[in-house]
């Protein structure tokens, strides 16, 4: 009960929207980029943030709080104990081992696989019918560990993805032609990784498409050009931990876009890790990893057909293979 009444009530408050409830699953750099995104977009009624460290929680939690009088409205709880994530519509992971400068996000699959053990079953428990987002790498045998300790159906399990990567990609692009990278439409697919793919073939800019444009203008065109841009999204998020340690601000910006899609029924495109078998000629097993994906309420509507050359769909599949054998080496 309110010690002290600021308003003359004349009817009971009654919601004028879904009330919608995210929770965020470790709040370090990753965590807390996400979190501040989604409260400064107002993509959530309710926030709970999930921790092993309490101290760090906390602070972080009232850290938060204090920016209430400059944010729409969210309630914003923390705990070291899953329960706080009861009733989320989303639950968003990104506990765990990061990479150190030079180390692939593949290294990292042991001591994070150890941690989902014990994350994902809470978050099944706790919010049984919740959509899974996950972040911590490596991102796509992680969301195929948390689709397996969930029991969750697919749709409901996503991964980040090259949802980052094909922003890389659309920022080098727009950077290269000097126009603004949300005219480029552009994606990189595969593993979010070393052996992603850049779809070369499907872009187009103001909806001009690019390789066809060059080759009916006869205009030559350096395919080792095009190999360096690549090579520079591959390479980019090294150089970032190299400078700074981490990434977190590109990430944050993509995540809370995946979750606006998500929550808000956007039925938005977005580049992100699904199962993918039976896609484009992946075989050898159930295998996570990105496509262009249709997103909405319920999670992973579908698959887009993308244009792929031969060439393109051969290297897809090999980044299939690259994922399934890492993925052989666990036991779950
Ligand atoms: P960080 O070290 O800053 O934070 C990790 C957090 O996880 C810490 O606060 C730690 O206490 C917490 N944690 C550890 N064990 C836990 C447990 N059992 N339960 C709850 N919380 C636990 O790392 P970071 O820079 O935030 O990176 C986090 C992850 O995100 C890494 O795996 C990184 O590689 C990944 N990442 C992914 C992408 C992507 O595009 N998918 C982008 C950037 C980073
Ligand atoms: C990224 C992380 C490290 O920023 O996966 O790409």
């Amino acid at each position: 009960q309110a010690f002290f009444k600021p308003i003359q009530n004349t009817a009971p408050p009654s919601p004028t929207k879904r009330h919608t409830k995210i929770a965020v699953v470790g709040v370090g750099n990753v965590g807390m980029a996400i979190a501040q995104t989604i409260l400064t977009q107002d993509l959530a009624d309710e926030l709970a943030l999930i921790d092993a460290k309490p101290d760090k929680l906390r602070g972080e939690m009232l850290d938060l709080q204090h920016a209430a009088a400059f944010l729409p409205r969210t309630k914003i709880s923390a705990s070291v104990d899953y329960s706080v994530a009861a009733g989320s519509d989303l639950c968003i992971v990104t506990a765990g081992a990061r990479q150190i400068a030079g180390e692939s996000r593949l290294n990292l699959l042991q001591r994070n696989v150890a941690l989902f053990r014990i994350i994902v079953p809470a978050l099944a428990r706790h919010a049984p019918d919740s959509m899974l987002l996950i972040v911590s790498n490596p991102v796509d045998v992680l969301t195929y560990v948390a689709w397996k300790l969930s029991g969750f159906p697919s749709n409901r399990v996503v991964g980040a993805g090259t949802n980052l990567d094909s922003s890389r990609f659309r920022f080098l692009i727009a950077d290269h032609l000097d126009v603004n990278a949300q005219d480029v439409q552009a994606y990189i697919v595969g593993e979010h990784g070393d052996s992603s793919v850049a779809l070369w073939s499907s872009i187009s800019v103001g909806g001009v498409p690019i390789l066809s444009f060059l080759e009916k203008q006869q205009i030559a065109y350096e395919k080792e050009t095009l190999e360096k841009i690549h090579k520079e999204v591959v390479d980019c998020a090294y150089e970032v931990i190299s400078l700074k340690g981490y990434t977190s601000w590109a990430i944050g910006y993509s995540v809370a876009s995946l979750a606006r899609t998500l929550l808000r029924d956007q039925r938005r495109i977005h580049p992100v890790s699904v199962l993918a078998r039976g896609f484009f000629g992946i075989e050898g097993g159930d295998v996570f990893l990105s496509l262009p994906a249709q997103l909405g309420r319920g999670g992973v509507m579908g698959v887009t057909n993308v244009h792929m050359t031969d060439e393109e769909a051969e290297r897809l599949r090999g980044s299939a293979r690259a994922i399934l054998e890492v993925q052989g080496q666990l036991d779950l």
